[in-house]
């Protein structure tokens, strides 16, 4: 294990294409970061072969086989910890984190949530934009804390809603942000241009009071008040 690496684990339960975003920017070296490990809570999840594929070490622990949160958190951290990772990256991991977990990671651990955080924690996110008429969307990359959704973000990008979509329109085209905001997120932290300083995020030396957007998307009131 080289000392300068800056080793990165990635939790997934699913399909893991934010997993592939972040291998192919790394294999096109956009992105200085060694994948160490890729973890699965579910042996059948997509994301694994993704990361076989790529010779990454691949990690499944079957939460149904513990008796609680606690205990597979703790058999989840030990098998973590082996890489002595700098970074852990959320990326479609579908289970609920442990405090002592989160705590454990604190100002090391992020994730990607499919809104534009504060608005629309938790799930079902795009029908319940798409229910509430809205036009604008989008994507939030946020630090993890014990809160669900809560943790400090750092970036983010909006997407349009179009008069026609549906969920599964949304969620493609806020996938397509997901796939560029993440790797660019886990950049600016590999390369120490962003700081968590016990929750006040520092970016470029300088305290980030709100976050970053990659794409802003542009409204009628926009439009009229002239702004770009
Ligand atoms: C993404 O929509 C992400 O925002 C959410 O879980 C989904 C994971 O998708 N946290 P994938 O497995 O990376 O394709």
């Amino acid at each position: 294990m080289k000392s300068k690496e800056f080793r990165v684990v990635v939790l997934i339960s699913g399909n893991g294409s934010n997993l592939q975003a972040i291998i192919d920017q790394v294999k096109a070296q956009q992105l200085p970061v060694v994948i160490s490990a890729v973890l699965s809570n579910k042996a059948d999840a997509y994301g694994i072969q993704r990361a076989k594929a790529a010779n990454i070490d691949t990690i499944t622990i079957n939460n149904q086989e513990f008796t609680s949160r606690d205990a597979f958190d703790a058999a989840m951290q030990q098998e973590i910890d082996k890489y002595q990772p700098d970074l852990i990256v959320l990326a479609g991991f579908m289970r609920i984190l442990s405090d002592d977990f989160v705590n454990h990671y604190l100002g090391r651990m992020i994730n990607i949530h499919p809104s534009l955080l504060p608005d629309y924690r938790g799930l079902n996110v795009h029908q319940r934009v798409l229910n509430d008429s809205k036009t604008v969307h989008g994507v939030s990359v946020h630090y993890v804390t014990p809160e669900l959704d809560h943790g400090p973000v750092f970036l983010q990008s909006q997407v349009p809603v179009k008069p026609n979509d549906d969920a599964d329109t949304l969620a493609k085209r806020v996938q397509q942000e997901e796939h560029k905001i993440y790797p660019l997120a886990i950049k600016w932290i590999a390369e120490k241009r962003l700081d968590y300083n016990h929750g006040n995020l520092l970016l470029d030396g300088k305290p980030l009071h709100s976050p970053q957007f990659l794409h802003k998307v542009m409204t009628e009131s926009d439009r009229q008040s002239g702004s770009h």
